[in-house]
């Protein structure tokens, strides 16, 4: 199970509010903490964790945060070899805001992520190439997603596309990709903007026939507690999440991609690997933090199995 993740690192600067301040508004925090954070090594370390060999491909800056992102993703056992340190540039940093409902805003400056450079261009060539499935977010330039999407379709490489943040600019990446996982406020630039009702089950399941018609890759969307809207083979299905205590939904959608990649490539079939992500993102969800809240294979397999 050889997993390659390309995508961001970025520290997370997190402040807990009771209530996240409206525009010109300042209120007064509960708590502030720096964790290591990142679409892309977020899903590294959530696949690591649930037993899968990873390699991470990625660019922080010369700065502390770059330092310590490396060194906490090396505590993981992820490979990082082929992470590049950027001279000059800022390692990027995500700065969220939590309040005590769960809901969270985030501004993300990604600073060393979007550099571009033949080195990290030749270096994401060369890593791509031969894994089972390949990890891709939306967090670094689009031009390298679409340049391993290609290499790794080439070699049969499995590849899931987490399309977060949203950015219309990408979608073409899903005439290339194997799988999509956007949530459902990730849709728009491909069903254009309108407000998907996840209480509506049959305007769920006809809006992922509608994706799966349009695109090639097969689609997987998010629902957060409503569940995962899928097509298996040619069948729009709902599989239904068990309800949890949701403290923190920061990276909840990173632990159910990365797990997604980990059930591929232990070859579940879809229904199966859908079911073992969600259970990832569950036990996510009811923990603060982004790569410190990824669950370990056993505590997903107490879950789907019962107690060992
Ligand atoms: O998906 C969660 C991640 O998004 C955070 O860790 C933050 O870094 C942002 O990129």
């Amino acid at each position: 199970m050889d997993i390659t993740v390309l995508g961001s690192l970025n520290m997370d600067l997190v402040t807990r509010v009771q209530t996240l301040p409206k525009v010109g508004e300042t209120v007064s925090g509960i708590s502030f903490e720096t964790t290591p954070g990142g679409k892309g090594a977020n899903q590294a370390v959530a696949a690591r964790r649930l037993g899968a060999s990873v390699s991470m491909v990625g660019q922080v800056g010369d700065d502390i945060y770059g330092v310590e992102l490396l060194k906490s993703l090396r505590s993981e056992d992820v490979y990082v070899e082929n992470i590049l340190t950027s001279e000059g540039m800022q390692t990027g940093v995500a700065i969220i805001g939590i309040e005590d409902s769960g809901l969270n805003s985030i501004t993300a400056v990604y600073g060393a992520n979007m550099v571009e450079t033949p080195a990290f261009e030749e270096s994401l060539r060369q890593s791509v190439v031969g894994a089972d499935v390949l990890l891709l977010q939306n967090e670094i330039p689009h031009r390298y997603n679409l340049i391993a999407a290609k290499l790794a379709k080439e070699s049969n490489t499995v590849v899931i596309w987490d399309p977060a943040p949203a950015n219309e600019q990408s979608i073409e990446l899903a005439d290339i990709v194997t799988f999509i996982t956007p949530n459902e406020h990730e849709l728009a630039p491909f069903i254009g903007d309108f407000d998907v009702d996840v209480d509506n089950v049959e305007l769920i399941l006809n809006m992922v026939s509608r994706l799966d018609d349009s695109f090639s890759a097969t689609p997987v969307i998010t629902l957060g507690e409503k569940g995962v809207a899928f097509v298996d083979k040619g069948k729009p299905k709902l599989h239904k999440a068990a309800p949890v205590d949701v403290v923190d939904t920061v990276a909840a959608g990173d632990a159910f991609t990365g797990a997604l990649a980990v059930g591929i490539s232990e070859g579940l079939e879809l229904s199966e690997a859908i079911r073992f992500a969600n259970l990832a993102g569950s036990i996510c969800v009811q923990r603060h933090g982004a790569q410190i809240a990824m669950p370990t294979r056993s505590e997903v397999d107490e879950q789907l199995l019962g107690p060992q």
